[in-house]
């Protein structure tokens, strides 16, 4: 059955008529308009009623992985052409995630904060967002979120496929790889950074399920980005197309009205979080969705990634958590394929909207898979009850574990007990910070061995600032040659979508913010139930309240000086994990264009 055709809206009621072409107040559409005739524009352009769009142009020399939409923007100039619009590109500030010292995370809220203004401030009637590298989806998607006129995104796509000596090199995961074999003395630098380089064949994004693919694969799940359109590998000729594509129904976008706010409800944010488990997302995706949903008005909690996502099963079969890559899970069907098999059994919202005017069920139920070693079946997937789960107790609020990163050797080792199953004790080796830990991992002081606990404190919103990815930790050079590849690490930083270490992170609060972390001391025991969902430090109440009383007398968890006015703004307004990490107070301008 064809969509019902939303009613279009009358060209007089274009919000760029209010800045190019506003007969009560000449003086200021003179003003307006005359600059932007300077370089070629006619007045007719800009006066007969045409949709003004957007090009969030998040590319740049400086930020590679998104590089590429510096060539994909002409093609989505090209199709607001088509469609009748007039494009505006405007640059957006760089997030590069392996470039931006100290963490990239720190300017999302920077990026949302600018954009916000540039959205808000300029004849725009509606924007296209080009996505890629991990934090560009959230902060494009979240200013949108706030300002709320019509939006798309769209990828830039994951490079082609990394290969060395014959094995396939995903982004981040090989380098997590590489550097056991190198500290195993297995390989010298320049071999390691050889293999790491291997990764990295062709432009875009991580080719891995990282941050980067989860993010943009949820951005297609909530509605935002064309179907199909955001596992198409960069180079591919499919991504100029959907480049095209993706301008000329921005256009068509605007004439219907069609805001973020009709899109991103709280059916699509279920259906991102379901979607999220069956691709292997990332553990940084509840922190950027939780962060969207609470700035279009939307209550999503940590809980709700439990209870909505924990039980669905891994369907793709992609680094970090499977063996394949970006072009595989392409061919294969890409995030259509993944949606289809979840409508099949009755997961997905089928009637949420998306930006093409039709909802997920008419767009995706039809998708086939091409490749099943790729996208399994919903009934033999690669592991059953993929999901995260929350943790609780005195180390924490909230902390987030992604279960199907849990390797047959984790299990045997922590899990298995009969006795106590899913549930583990072990002595506590705290590092405060990941400078700390690169110190003194080695330090055969510290005596750690099987049973031993990392911690990772201070690497939080106000810890760092920004939030490290630092907490999946390795461990120390003598235990890998033994054989221990992983000990169980716990923190109130991040990890990076590309490990596949079952990590307990996002700790909310962090140390700095007077969460259970700061109080912990080495050699002290916790108790880990996954089972009860619980995360405890093994001490009385008395002996955590007097530590909590010295904590208060020193003046808190102490944290470096900020280096930057920025670092110094975002510790004082910001959130925790758990909740978005947003800035304080930001949920409230929701939908501020309509004001
Ligand atoms: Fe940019 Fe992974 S580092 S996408
Ligand atoms: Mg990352």
């Amino acid at each position: 059955m064809a969509p019902t055709p939303r009613p279009r809206i009358d060209p007089s009621r274009l919000r760029s008529r209010l800045w190019f072409d506003n007969p009560d107040n000449p003086g200021m559409t003179a003003l307006y308009l005359e600059r932007y005739l300077n370089y070629g524009l006619t007045q007719a352009e800009l006066q007969a009623g045409k949709p003004l769009i957007g090009i969030a142009q998040t590319g740049s020399d400086l930020s590679p992985c998104n590089r590429h939409h510096m060539e994909l923007a002409k093609r989505v100039r090209d199709g607001i052409t088509a469609a009748g619009g007039v494009a505006f590109e405007f640059p957006c500030h760089p997030i590069q995630e392996t470039g931006k010292r100290p963490t990239a995370a720190l300017d999302r809220n920077l990026a949302y904060l600018s954009l916000v203004e540039v959205l808000y401030g300029y004849p725009l009637d509606g924007v296209v967002l080009l996505t890629g590298c991990d934090k560009t989806m959230p902060a494009c998607l979240m200013a949108a979120a706030t300002v709320n006129i019509p939006a798309i995104s769209l990828n830039v796509g994951p490079m082609l496929n990394g290969w060395s000596r014959g094995e396939r090199t995903g982004s981040g995961t090989v380098v997590w790889k590489a550097r056991e074999r190198h500290a195993a003395g297995d390989i010298d630098y320049q071999q390691f950074l050889d293999i790491v380089a291997s990764s990295a064949p062709s432009t875009g994004h991580c080719n891995t399920m990282g941050t980067a693919s989860t993010m943009n694969a949820l951005a297609e799940a909530l509605g935002m980005a064309l179907p199909g359109s955001a596992a198409i590998p960069a180079p591919y000729r499919e991504r100029g197309q959907a480049a095209y594509a993706t301008g000329q129904r921005i256009v068509e976008m605007v004439w219907e009205d069609l805001k973020p706010s009709d899109i991103l409800t709280r059916e699509a944010f279920e259906n991102a979080i379901v979607a999220n488990t069956a691709i292997g997302g990332s553990t940084n995706a509840p922190i950027h969705i939780n962060a969207i949903a609470k700035l279009i008005g939307v209550p999503l909690t940590c809980d709700d990634w439990e209870r909505v996502g924990y039980d669905i099963p891994l369907l793709v079969n992609m680094q970090p958590a499977g063996a394949y890559l970006g072009e595989e899970y392409f061919r294969a069907g890409g995030l259509p394929a993944v949606i289809a098999e979840l409508i099949e059994a009755g997961k997905i919202h089928a009637d949420a909207l998306t930006c093409n005017g039709r909802t997920i069920g008419e767009n995706c139920r039809e998708a086939r898979t091409w490749d099943r070693e790729v996208i399994k079946p919903y009934s033999e997937p690669l592991r059953e009850r993929a999901g995260f789960l929350n943790l609780k107790g005195t180390l924490f609020d909230s902390a987030i574990m992604k279960t199907s990163v849990i390797s047959r050797e984790f299990y045997d080792r922590y899990l298995s007990n009969p006795n106590d199953p899913y549930a583990f004790e072990g002595r506590v080796v705290v590092f405060d910070g990941p400078e700390d830990y690169h110190h003194r991992i080695d330090d055969p002081a510290l005596d750690i061995d099987e049973n031993t606990i990392l911690i990772m404190r201070g690497a939080g919103p106000i810890g760092y600032p920004g939030a490290a990815e630092v907490v999946n930790m390795q461990p120390p050079g003598a235990l890998i040659r033994r054989g221990v590849l992983s000990l169980p690490c716990i923190g109130d930083g991040r990890q990076s979508g590309t490990s596949g270490t079952p990590s307990i992170l996002n700790a909310s609060p962090e140390a700095a913010a007077g969460g259970g972390l700061a109080l912990l001391q080495n050699g002290d025991r916790i108790r880990i139930d996954l089972n009860k969902r619980q995360a405890d430090i093994l001490l009385s109440d008395e002996e955590l309240a007097r530590r909590r009383e010295d904590l208060a007398a020193r003046g808190g968890y102490p944290y470096p000086a900020s280096q930057t006015p920025w670092q110094a703004i975002q510790r004082a307004m910001v959130e925790q994990l758990s909740e978005g990490m947003i800035l304080r107070g930001s949920d409230a301008f929701q939908k501020v264009a309509q004001t």
